[in-house]
């Protein structure tokens, strides 16, 4: 099993030898090596089983360091940058010839990112090379937003864990790119499209339930827990599958009748942020519950509560 603690230079010292290390976020956490090798890249993709199509983000901690790795940074890109990183926001630039295509799927742009987490920032402004770091699950499973859930899943392939306690937003970053110079979403995420549409004007939501690999976190089935998962209503799953054993994701409201080690209420005052922070966490603990499948509900479509509903709805799509 992987050792667990808050040691920035043991992190450094598996990262500088090309180990991988689970590395906590604000959105979620990440299973991260040195961008720049290769062998710690194909690492990722084998710890995860990922296909090799589905390209990675980088992380680092400065605009600075970001211009060693790409050819540039456009204005609007600029503006984002400025305004929401560090933060849940991921932004696709041209790459340079030091980030190697393994990273990228053979794209010509990197998906780049300055995540909000006071222990990753440190260790980032330490480190003389960017981080490759997919969430740390396996392929198409439920993200970790625990040290513990990386434990959990990939604890026997990597040597070290930071932990930085749960990750306060929850849910992965959104991910903008631009065709013709105008900015385009790939990814609903923890950046709300409301705050970006207030600095950039309209933006094109491109997360289509392709299989298109351009931007391959859209695959249709994702996110998914082992059981089975039907987002509808509520009150008439519960009555459906009765008396079958259903395990309950709710919004806000308390299903009484079902005991309390089968349901999980995402916020019980409604409050979409909350929900979006203990998403993933309520899709693992009813994934373990006594139950033979998982019903849950859409949250109002604003705000965080957009990504939370593109993420039901992928992990229903089987
Ligand atoms: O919040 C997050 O973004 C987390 C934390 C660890 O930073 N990371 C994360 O990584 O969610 P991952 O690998 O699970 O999802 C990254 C997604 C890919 O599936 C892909 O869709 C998209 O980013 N992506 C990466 N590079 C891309 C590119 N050049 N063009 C289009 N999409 C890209
Ligand atoms: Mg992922």
């Amino acid at each position: 099993m992987a050792a667990i603690g808050t040691n920035i230079g043991r992190a450094i010292s598996q990262l500088d030898k090309g180990d991988l290390v689970g590395i906590p976020t604000e959105t979620v956490y990440g299973l991260a090596g040195n961008a720049y090798d290769e062998s710690a890249v194909l690492k990722i993709f084998r710890v995860k089983d990922r296909p090799s199509f589905d390209p990675l983000i980088a992380h680092t901690d400065s605009i600075e360091k970001i211009k060693e790795f790409v050819k540039e940074v456009p204005d609007i890109a600029m503006d984002l940058a400025r305004a929401f990183w560090p933060g849940p926001l991921t932004v696709l630039l041209p790459k340079k010839k030091k980030i190697p295509y393994l990273l990228t799927a053979g794209l010509k742009t990197v998906a780049v990112r300055i995540p909000d987490h006071p222990l990753t920032l440190e260790l980032l402004r330490q480190l003389e090379y960017p981080l490759a770091a997919p969430s740390a699950n396996p392929f198409g499973y439920v993200s970790p937003t625990t040290a513990q859930h990386v434990q959990d899943q990939l604890g026997a392939k990597i040597p070290y864990i930071l932990d930085g306690g749960p990750c306060r937003v929850g849910i992965e970053s959104t991910i903008i790119g631009f065709e013709d110079h105008k900015p385009v979403v790939y990814r609903l995420g923890g950046k709300k499209i409301e705050e970006i549409e207030k600095l950039v004007g309209t933006v094109r939501i491109r997360t289509n339930m392709s299989s298109d690999p351009t931007a391959p976190g859209m695959l249709k089935s994702h996110y998914s827990p082992k059981k089975r998962i039907v987002v509808g209503n509520l009150d008439q799953l519960i009555d459906k599958f009765t008396p079958g054993r259903v395990a309950v994701i709710s919004f806000s409201k308390d299903y009484t009748a079902v005991p309390a080690e089968r349901k999980f209420i995402l916020s019980p005052s409604g409050d979409l942020e909350e929900a979006a922070a203990n998403l993933f966490s309520a899709l693992r603990k009813m994934d373990k519950a006594d139950a033979s499948f998982i019903v849950a509900e859409f949250v109002p479509d604003e705000g965080l509560g957009r990504a939370i509903n593109d993420r039901l709805t992928r992990a229903q799509a089987k």
